[in-house]
């Protein structure tokens, strides 16, 4: 039941906070509380299967990053996953949620320790520079995407993944997902599908 009724919270909150960003405040204290209710619990459901359209996703990128920002990390799982692919990248995994960060903290493969950190905050406001970051990923994430736009480098890439493809909780239909990139200046979209999961990249133009 309580289950129900946060899926369908994650629903209705990312469908408002697409159309009207500035409704976020509104949301930000119980998406708050409701990951962090559901943190301890959370990585039980992580499967391989839930980043299958992620991996489908950067099998496709043509470079390889060296500092990727993994927006609404949760427990660390797709930040793991770009690490352990891209040898020489940094990466930085931020939640809104405590919690949740704990759990990643604590779940963190020795080998990753170095170059995997995790950091609160709120993915509307982000406190790195303009173009920080040549890969942006958000798994099972709403997009902010002034935001997301603005610490993405120019010519980088950001990735989009949903492991039940629209039948997801958090889930943004391609179709809006290139509306909003290309208002940003993004280009090169690519759609990818792997299990039920569903993807899709797009790169900043160089002018952007
Ligand atoms: C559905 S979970 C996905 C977690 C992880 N990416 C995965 O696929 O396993 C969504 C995550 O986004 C986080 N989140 C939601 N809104 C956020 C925001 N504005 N800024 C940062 N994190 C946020 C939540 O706390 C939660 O951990």
């Amino acid at each position: 039941m309580l289950e129900q009724l946060g899926r369908k919270f994650a629903r209705f909150t990312t469908n408002q906070v697409v159309r009207w960003p500035r409704a976020w405040p509104l949301f930000r204290w119980l998406t708050r509380v409701q990951f962090n209710r559901i943190a301890p619990a959370w990585d039980e459901r992580r499967t391989p299967e839930s980043f299958a359209s992620l991996e489908a996703a950067l099998d496709a990128l043509e470079a390889s990053p060296s500092r990727v920002l993994d927006l609404g990390t949760g427990t660390g799982r797709a930040a793991f996953l770009i690490a352990h692919r891209y040898p020489e990248a940094e990466v930085v995994g931020v939640d809104l949620a405590e919690d949740m960060l704990a759990e990643a903290r604590r779940l963190t493969p020795p080998e990753l320790a170095g170059r995997v950190r995790f950091e609160q905050a709120d993915a509307e406001r982000l406190s790195f520079p303009d173009g920080s970051f040549d890969l942006v990923s958000l798994a099972n994430m709403i997009p902010f995407f002034e935001e997301l736009g603005r610490v993405t480098a120019p010519g980088g890439s950001v990735v989009f993944s949903f492991s039940a493809g629209p039948e997801t909780p958090i889930y943004v239909p391609p179709e809006v997902l290139r509306a909003r990139l290309g208002e940003l200046g993004f280009t090169e979209f690519a759609d990818f599908g792997a299990g039920n999961g569903t993807a899709l990249s797009a790169r900043k133009g160089q002018a952007a």
